[in-house]
């Protein structure tokens, strides 16, 4: 059977990965492969099966819907947590890479070794303490999952829904979820919607707006956790990383900012000048490194405003993969999976070992809404949140 690759897209009103990376986009494969490639996204994101990805959670269809470009890159992203599920850039050589670690079936991104990977995170990324904040005196009470805290939106944040999803060509998925009065303890009913688009120029863009009608706090970010080497490589610790801030927010124990925005100048958090990972970590020496486990703190970056600017650079030592990170937000979390623990499996077979994925969550500052000094994350009726991070990849030979 000869398959019709365009009326498929259009008869299924979802984009099939049907073509190679490398191959240009309307380039039909052999009617096997067309065959095989209905259900299994191949070339581009390993041997992803889209059925696994199809489920009924809470009442809602999840599925797997993937974004393509004619230079070699590809993102598949689930509809349940709005979800980066496989990244796919070429290495130095040209090589296909997928640089997201992750889950093969939406089963285990529902699981107990799921740590929000490739995930949206909402309606307030990162930590509140004690789970408790306040709006004009009316004091809100929140699930404490983390600890004595509360973390990336609660118990069920917005990488434990599925987003409704509408794919209209293959460089841009739009994803909406209304987030109810109430849910998770937040006020207001929060309308929101992202964005993703694959540029031709391998770029990953997030565009996040959110409304709401009643007064209401409002952190958006995505999850992703990368390795520039490629998943299933090893350690992230000889990675390059360049932080564009010259100042971070050092943590309690419980990793709540104190409130201090302290310089990094002569400390392990000196990014200013492209550093290893692992080259200063040693937690003996530096107290904040103890708190975090390593790294696992907010970056205040130095040209925030309202427009984008550039967070952060990451090379893959092995791959020549370089990842640059433009975001409107004022904090990036530099996280380096030091709580990943080796017991689940990956895409690829590799176990999510060690600090073998990294994540650069951008953000506005954790626990925002209990400090006095940090840039507010309320958001008014009437008034619209914005946000707009973009993770572009290239090489270096
Ligand atoms: C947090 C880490 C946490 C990780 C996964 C990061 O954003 O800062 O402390 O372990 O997310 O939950």
């Amino acid at each position: 059977m000869i398959i019709d690759y365009k009326n498929l897209i259009t008869a299924t009103g979802l984009v099939l990965l049907t073509a190679a990376c490398n191959q240009p986009a309307n380039e039909p494969g052999t009617t096997e492969a067309a065959e095989q490639e209905a259900n299994t996204v191949t070339a581009c994101v390993g041997s992803l099966d889209r059925k696994d990805f199809q489920d009924t959670i809470d009442g809602k269809s999840s599925d797997l819907y993937v974004l393509k470009n004619s230079n070699g890159a590809c993102a598949a992203i689930t509809s349940y947590g709005g979800r980066i599920v496989s990244l796919v850039v070429p290495d130095k050589d040209g090589k296909p890479t997928d640089v997201s670690v992750g889950f093969k079936t939406v089963k285990e991104y529902q699981g107990p070794g799921d740590a929000y990977f490739g995930a949206l995170i909402g309606r307030v990324g990162n930590r509140i303490a004690k789970g408790k904040f306040s709006l004009d005196g009316k004091e809100y009470t929140l699930a404490t999952n983390n600890g004595p805290n509360s973390l990336h939106g609660g118990i069920k944040g917005f990488q434990a829904v599925v987003w409704n999803a509408v794919q209209s060509n293959d460089s841009t998925l739009s994803l909406s979820y209304v987030s109810k009065d109430g849910e998770e303890g937040y006020p207001g009913n929060l309308t929101v919607n992202v964005v993703y688009t694959l540029g031709a120029d391998n770029a990953v863009k997030i565009d996040y707006k959110a409304t709401t009608d009643q007064k209401t706090v409002a952190n958006l970010s995505n999850h992703t956790y990368f390795n520039l080497n490629g998943e299933g490589s090893g350690t992230i610790l000889n990675h390059l990383v360049q932080i564009n801030a010259d100042k971070y927010t050092p943590v309690d124990a419980t990793l709540i900012p104190t409130g201090k925005l302290e310089p990094v100048a002569g400390t392990p958090f000196d990014f200013t000048k492209p550093a290893a990972i692992g080259a200063r970590l040693d937690t003996n020496v530096n107290q904040q490194l103890k708190n975090g486990g390593g790294y696992d703190h907010n970056f205040v970056l130095n040209d925030a405003g309202t427009s984008l600017h550039q967070a952060a650079q990451v090379t893959g030592d092995q791959s020549g993969i370089v990842m640059d990170v433009f975001t409107t937000e004022p904090g990036l979390q530099f996280y380096i999976g030091n709580f990943m623990s080796g017991k689940s499996s990956f895409k690829s077979g590799a176990k999510d070992d060690y600090r073998t994925a990294f994540c650069m969550e951008t953000q506005h500052f954790p626990d925002a809404p209990n400090q006095k000094n940090f840039p507010s994350i309320v958001l008014e009726p009437g008034k619209e949140y914005t946000s707009t991070t973009i993770y572009k990849f290239g090489v270096k030979k």
